[in-house]
């Protein structure tokens, strides 16, 4: 697509969702396990990603596919109830398609959440892990094709690729809450299998964390636009090969729903004190 059709594109998803649910200084892309959080939201409105022009819709079970908007703490935010993969079959300019839009939106902070395989031996199912930096494992950069200049630069800077001060007010908050947050190094595995032992054993050679599906196209386009990005991972299950038992997407699904209440509580003091 060239880029005056992409910048059209993106411009009508927009458009459509200011008219119907108006802008946000903050985005949160709910994970698994945490689209419940759109109740907390006052005065919210809300689309179906069917009805935004050009917005994939989200097929992954356990992932809704709705934009809501509204106020918490005082401040205007929108929250993506289901995101895009890629292992959906989507490209990544479709998985990456929100994040712009919320850039015309006026978003100034992206908050990522996600569920993710424990591949340090010190995590436990259930944990929270702040996403210090990411390892891209999949193959793939959303930023490939001609640059979006309107969005930023041909070559962006990963030096921060999560914010240093959105880390810090997390984990301050997460002691306030008495929530023992981790953190790692998230890989992004493209799945829609899970690791195989031996992935996962590479991928702690290399220094990940935590493995999962999802969080490093949005966090790239983000950055690439010059939105903070604070990354947060829910660790669902131990990594392929770690414990005698296979992987599967109940149990993932069932920790993520576990934790959820805590999940959330650390997510809106972060917003609250933003
Ligand atoms: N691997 C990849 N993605 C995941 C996992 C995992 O073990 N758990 C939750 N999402």
């Amino acid at each position: 697509m060239s880029v005056e059709a992409t910048m059209n594109k993106i411009h009508a998803a927009a458009d459509m969702i200011r008219e119907r649910c108006g802008e946000a200084e903050i985005a949160v892309i709910l994970g698994s396990g945490l689209g419940d959080y759109v109740n907390a939201l006052d005065d919210a409105t809300s689309v179906s990603y069917e009805d935004i022009p050009g917005f994939p819709v989200s097929t992954a079970p356990g992932h809704e596919g709705r934009w809501f908007c509204g106020t918490l703490h005082g401040k205007r935010v929108c929250m993506m109830q289901g995101r895009f993969h890629s292992y959906e079959g989507y490209g990544m300019e479709e998985v990456t398609l929100p994040i712009r839009v919320m850039k015309l939106l006026g978003v100034k902070t992206l908050i990522v959440t996600n569920a993710a395989g424990g591949v340090n031996y010190d995590f436990t199912p259930g944990d929270l892990m702040l996403i210090d930096d990411f390892i891209n494992l999949s193959g793939k950069n959303p930023l490939t094709g001609p640059n979006l200049g309107d969005f930023g630069v041909r070559f962006p800077d990963m030096t921060h690729a999560y914010d240093v001060e959105l880390k810090k007010l997390a984990l301050d908050v997460a002691a306030g809450l008495k929530i023992d947050l981790k953190r790692g190094i998230y890989c992004w595995f493209n799945g829609p299998t899970y690791e195989t032992p031996a992935e996962i054993r590479m991928a702690r050679v290399l220094g990940a964390d935590a493995v999962g599906m999802s969080t490093v196209p949005e966090t790239i386009v983000a950055r690439h636009s010059g939105i903070n990005v604070l990354g947060i991972s829910c660790i669902t299950n131990m990594a392929a090969g770690m414990l005698d038992q296979p992987l599967s997407h109940i149990e993932v699904m069932e920790t993520g729903i576990r934790v959820r209440d805590v999940f959330r509580a650390l997510v809106d003091g972060v917003i609250a004190k933003l």
